[in-house]
């Protein structure tokens, strides 16, 4: 899961999935990453802690790392938040292999429909609770996918 900070979106997405993961038994890896270092090394914004401990998930241990292209080795799948994250992530991709893992997480939802799941960091409370339905929503659909995978 990458977004921009690596603390607002993608820590928030990464908690959500690997809770749903474990909810259904499914053993797949799920981490976060940004391309923004300010942030390097921070716990996740205050306020995506606090949305999704409302929903009972637990994501305060998270660190913001910034994003490696050996990720491409390590995950079959890159969820990008917008385009931004789009171009940031397909600029580090070395082959076709590697351009074909990336997607819009939202897309998920809306295949092929590049919907972004938008920077909440600057506005209000509200701005999270849409980030969290919205990412809670892609999930499901990758959790629906992989267990008809299987
Ligand atoms: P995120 O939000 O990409 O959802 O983690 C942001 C958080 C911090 C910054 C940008 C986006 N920043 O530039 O500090």
């Amino acid at each position: 899961m990458v977004c921009l900070g690596n603390i607002c979106r993608s820590p928030m997405a990464e908690g959500i999935l690997r809770h749903k993961l474990d909810q259904h038994d499914i053993n797949a890896g799920v981490d976060s990453a940004g391309f923004e270092p300010f942030h390097k090394g921070d716990p996740p914004d205050r306020r995506s802690v606090e949305i999704t401990r409302k929903y009972g998930i637990d994501i305060s241990g998270t660190r913001s790392r910034l994003f490696n292209v050996s990720d491409f080795d390590h995950y079959d799948k890159i969820f990008v938040m917008d385009k931004r994250n789009y171009m940031d992530v397909m600029y580090e991709a070395r082959n076709e292999d590697d351009k074909e893992k990336v997607d819009f997480l939202l897309n998920q939802i809306n295949p092929k429909s590049k919907n972004e799941v938008p920077d909440p960091y600057y506005g209000g409370n509200e701005g999270f609770e849409n980030v969290f339905r919205l990412i809670n929503q892609a999930c499901d659909r990758i959790i629906i996918d992989l267990r008809t995978s299987k």
